[in-house]
């Protein structure tokens, strides 16, 4: 890492007592990051409270190690949070009895990072990985994907009207050569979409589908949230941050389905399994907003296991 690792935590004390933290228990913190939530979970929970902190980033790893280092009742590990079962059963830990914190997205530092090509605004390798060492990029994706598979990313996880033009245009202009760097793509997509009239540079939406497929953001959440309520002990919470309206989405989705009682196709009705601990997102203050910007796009979930 050559670049400062710097990091604002969202809604730091709204998620970490939104876990009720309790001493004793055990807690997942899916996405490590600066560490930020797990120090002041750590802090909350001593002495016999238990972290298991994941991230894919080394990165970040490197930089919570140090910053975690007094607390011996954190563990990280270098794991995607979507393998937490495995994790737990190598550690022979058989429930969640705290609950799991997940603050998606991408870091500051990721996303601010030249060498990491997360941003429209420097010029670097199209790549984008949350894990370095993960053997599919933004440049395979750009390089690689059919114009339709193009399109279909840039639809669904962009949200974008012109999907076709751009992917007809991108799939057009490797034909001379690979698109090798984040500006090399930005002059394609200047030239496709309509820049007059837009509040946010339409890059921002493109660059955000590019890196929720390389990483399969969406579907690593999906996962997380369907399998991990059985291995949540009763009373033990599930936090989510979320950042843009796809991920809100599915976070809602998932939480409302599990806190409804459900007619079983063999007769009878599954009882929620999932309360919501607040019917409405909270949304970060108007202080923290002023002192962090980026964080005005985030919405947090709590749900509790019955
Ligand atoms: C928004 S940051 C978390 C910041 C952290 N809560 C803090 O306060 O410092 C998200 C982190 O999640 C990591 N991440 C993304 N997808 C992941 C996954 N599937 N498994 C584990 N970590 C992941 C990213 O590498 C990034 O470091």
């Amino acid at each position: 890492m050559t670049e400062e690792f710097k990091h604002y935590t969202v809604m730091k004390n709204e998620a970490v007592d939104g876990l009720n933290p309790r001493d004793g228990l055990v807690y997942l913190d899916g996405t490590l990051g600066g560490g930020g939530h797990s120090e002041l979970l750590a802090q909350k929970i001593l002495p016999d409270g238990k972290i298991i902190s994941f991230d894919i980033d080394d990165d970040a790893i490197n930089f919570a190690k140090k910053r975690l280092a007094p607390y011996k009742n954190v563990t990280i590990v270098k794991r995607g949070y979507q393998d937490f079962e495995e994790v737990l059963s190598e550690l022979e830990i058989e429930k969640i009895t705290g609950g799991m914190l997940l603050d998606l997205g991408a870091s500051y530092y990721q996303l601010t990072s030249k060498a990491r090509g997360f941003s429209f605004l420097s010029d670097a390798k199209l790549d984008m990985r949350f894990d370095k060492s993960a053997d599919f990029s933004a440049y395979d994706l750009i390089n690689s994907y059919s114009e339709e598979e193009l399109a279909d990313v840039f639809y669904y996880y962009g949200e974008e009207r012109y999907s076709r033009r751009l992917s007809r245009n991108i799939a057009q202009a490797r034909k001379l050569k690979n698109i090798e760097t984040t500006f090399e793509l930005c002059e394609i997509i200047k030239k496709s979409l309509p820049y007059k009239n837009s509040r946010t540079n339409p890059a921002t939406r493109i660059f955000q589908a590019i890196r929720i497929e390389v990483n399969g953001e969406l579907k690593n959440v999906e996962n997380t949230l369907k399998k991990v309520v059985p291995f949540l002990e009763k009373g033990a919470r599930i936090v989510v941050i979320t950042f843009h309206s796809l991920e809100d989405r599915i976070v809602k989705k998932i939480f409302k389905e599990l806190s409804t009682e459900l007619s079983l196709p063999e007769g009878g009705v599954r009882e929620g399994v999932l309360k919501l601990v607040n019917k409405k997102p909270i949304l970060p203050t108007d202080e923290e907003i002023r002192e962090n910007p980026p964080s005005r796009s985030a919405k947090l979930r709590i749900a509790q296991k019955v």
